[in-house]
């Protein structure tokens, strides 16, 4: 089973791909996750990408293939959760050919929609822990009282450099431009689904998992 999550910024897809890993036994493959990974390299590359994603403009197509190319065929799965990927229709046509190769395709397109004023507030109010990853907002998923993660126990939490109301703003336009056209791309395949992202998470989830097992 391999299944994308398609929505904008702050959609949920993060938090809904980790519930699916923990349900299905899926791997996650979170492109925004490996270029914040590649970014902490201090690299010439990891420069590059973080002069690009913190202003909140895509990465090009060329980095995130070749990103998702290389774990597609180093990674043994019954499956994968594409998180943030593909983001554009030239990445989705490389998607299709790669898993081509690999003789499997996308089961399912899950489209998450949630308005921006709620967007707003789930970027502005987005933490996560520093050591596992794990994400919270401020009023909707707190810490407290305890502030220990519930997944690590660690106490270090951090915010993301584009989580602000400016990015969010280019992210938003890049998202509605370059990303919103695969919508169509992929109900064209019959194999979009759409669900209320403003529900609460497990009421999401739920309507996720019966989506995939009917
Ligand atoms: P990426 O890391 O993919 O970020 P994004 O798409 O902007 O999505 P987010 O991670 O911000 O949100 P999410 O939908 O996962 O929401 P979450 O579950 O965390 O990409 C970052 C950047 O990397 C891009 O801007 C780009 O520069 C680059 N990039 C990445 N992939 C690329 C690609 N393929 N091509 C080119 N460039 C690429 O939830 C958000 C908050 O809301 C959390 O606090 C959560 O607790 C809360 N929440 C979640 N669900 C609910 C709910 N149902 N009710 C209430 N609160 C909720």
């Amino acid at each position: 089973m391999n299944i994308i999550f398609l929505g904008a910024p702050g959609a949920g897809k993060g938090t809904q791909a980790r519930k699916l890993v923990a349900d299905f036994g899926l791997v996650q493959l979170s492109t925004g996750d490996m270029l914040r990974e590649s970014q902490s390299s201090n690299t010439e590359i990891g420069k590059k990408v973080a002069s690009i994603m913190n202003p909140g403009e895509l990465v090009s197509d060329d980095i995130v293939i070749s990103l998702i190319k290389e774990r597609l065929s180093n990674t043994h799965a019954t499956g994968f959760i594409f998180d943030g990927f593909p983001r554009t229709i030239g990445q989705a046509g490389a998607l299709d050919t790669l898993l081509d190769v690999h003789d499997t395709s996308i089961t399912a397109v899950i489209e998450m929609k949630v308005d921006n004023e709620a967007l707003v507030d789930r970027i502005t109010g987005r933490y996560t822990c520093a050591e596992c990853g794990e994400v919270y907002h401020e009023s909707s998923r707190p810490l407290l009282p305890t502030s220990v993660c519930i997944k690590c126990g660690s106490v270090k939490l951090k915010k993301r450099i584009d989580d602000n109301e400016e990015s969010l703003r280019t992210r938003l336009d890049e998202y509605n431009n370059k990303t919103a056209p695969l919508i169509e791309y992929y109900l064209n395949k019959g194999i979009l689904y759409s669900v209320d992202g403003l529900e609460e998470i497990e009421v999401i989830n739920s309507a996720i998992n019966k989506i995939l097992l009917k």
